[in-house]
């Protein structure tokens, strides 16, 4: 890919020890892994390496642990799990630097896989601090960092490390740089953006960025709530943060002058209470009843929302258009997100997709596989799609 070093560029990884910086960050309940799609996303690069003969030390965070090592943190356990989805034994070392790594990685044959315990551990992680850096080089010929969904963070193993050793973007990586690229950077026009999620306030700058770049912003979920409150509309009970009504109005205002159509509800499912199953009825959007809330976007609307899909060259979608986690609500996400994936079956449509919320409620839609790409990242892809530069991949530019 222009711009990057990749695996392609490499040479002969035989015997090279490569430090390899992925996103073990996997969600757990009840002590078990419940989504493996992160470990999945690093297989291609783990096992092009091993193959090559390379000595693949990996290196993560997990969870957020605030003072050193802490059991409930442990990348132990993950550690099977790569193993498992590689067929391949995977090493674990207790640290990530000092003598129980270099034990670990001096035990290591060509083509074995090591992963050290979770980078945060040590406070020089999240410092960038390059004394740390330095002390995770140590193991390392080589640097490659396939955690995009990382690369928003300027830590010593996303960012500090690049300084210090010839870096490369995995396969991963790379993927995901190219499907962004196709997304924003230099897409096929017109292009949506659909933009849902319960809070304007955690969107603002990417509801500034977007109306720049698209030609159409539909918003939905709880923030379409304060964007028809600054119209006027009386939202009842709804999720709305009324007192960003001229924050809302000046994003419709931007969206005018840089002739970005905004499309809001025009109908909504309304409740009394916020339950799986609760009461509902669809109401045109300005006979919201006082004492109700608005937990998905109506049937009229979602006609409009695919029809603006059939004009888009180019999708991009962050965030439910309802309450997807609780039935009936997730009807509009599900109807929009089948259609795009229709289109984009049909190679009508390049669609790319982000975020923890965004990516389950289309897996929960069955369009995940049919989308042209769903990003595993959550704040990189939405910090990506502010317009943002991420410290992690702004290192890999050659
Ligand atoms: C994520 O889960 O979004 C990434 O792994 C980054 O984790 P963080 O938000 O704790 O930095
Ligand atoms: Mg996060």
């Amino acid at each position: 890919m222009a711009g990057f070093r990749t695996l392609d560029d490499i040479g002969n990884a035989k015997g090279k020890r490569v430090l390899v910086r992925v996103d073990l960050n996997v969600p757990v309940s009840d002590g078990k892994i419940s989504d493996f799609t992160r470990i999945e996303r690093i297989m291609p690069t783990l096992t092009e390496l091993s193959d090559k003969g390379a000595k693949v030390i990996l290196l993560a965070h997990f969870g957020r642990p605030k003072d050193g090592p802490d059991p409930v943190f442990s990348l132990d356990p993950v550690a099977n799990a790569v193993s498992a989805m590689i067929g391949r034994p995977v090493a674990f070392a207790a640290d990530c630097v000092g003598k129980e790594a270099a034990d670990a990685v001096s035990a290591m044959k060509d083509g074995d896989i090591l992963l050290l315990e979770n980078t945060r551990f040590h406070k020089g992680e999240e410092k960038n601090d390059p004394a740390f850096a330095k002390a995770l080089a140590a193991n390392g010929d080589i640097y490659v960092n396939d955690a995009f969904s990382a690369a928003h963070r300027a830590h010593a193993s996303t960012e500090g490390l690049a300084h210090l050793l010839p870096a490369y973007a995995g396969r991963t990586m790379e993927a995901e740089l190219q499907a962004l690229e196709k997304g924003l950077g230099n897409p096929a026009r017109p292009v949506v953006a659909i933009v849902g999620g319960a809070k304007v306030s955690s969107k603002l700058d990417l509801l500034m960025n977007l109306v720049k770049k698209v030609d159409a912003l539909v918003i939905g979920g709880g923030m379409a709530n304060t964007f028809l409150a600054a119209r006027g509309e009386s939202v009842g009970k709804s999720l709305c943060e009324h007192d960003l009504a001229p924050t809302a109005r000046q994003i419709m205002i931007e969206a005018a002058s840089a002739g970005c159509a905004i499309i809001l509800p025009s109908d909504g499912v309304v409740a009394r209470e916020f339950k799986a199953g609760a009461a509902n009825e669809t109401v045109a959007i300005d006979a919201v009843p006082v004492d109700a809330m608005i937990l998905d976007v109506g049937p009229k609307t979602v006609e409009t929302v695919n029809q603006w899909i059939d004009r888009a060259a180019t999708l991009v979608w962050n965030g439910p258009l309802g309450a997807f986690e609780i039935e009936p609500f997730d009807a509009a996400t599900v109807a929009a997100a089948k259609h795009a994936a229709e289109r984009t079956r049909e190679g009508k449509l390049i669609s790319v997709a982000g975020g923890g919320d965004t990516v389950s409620a289309l897996n929960h839609a069955g369009a995940a596989d049919d989308f042209t790409y769903v990003s595993t990242a959550g704040g990189a892809f939405l910090e990506w799609m502010e317009g943002k530069d991420l410290p992690g991949v702004d290192v890999l530019k050659a």
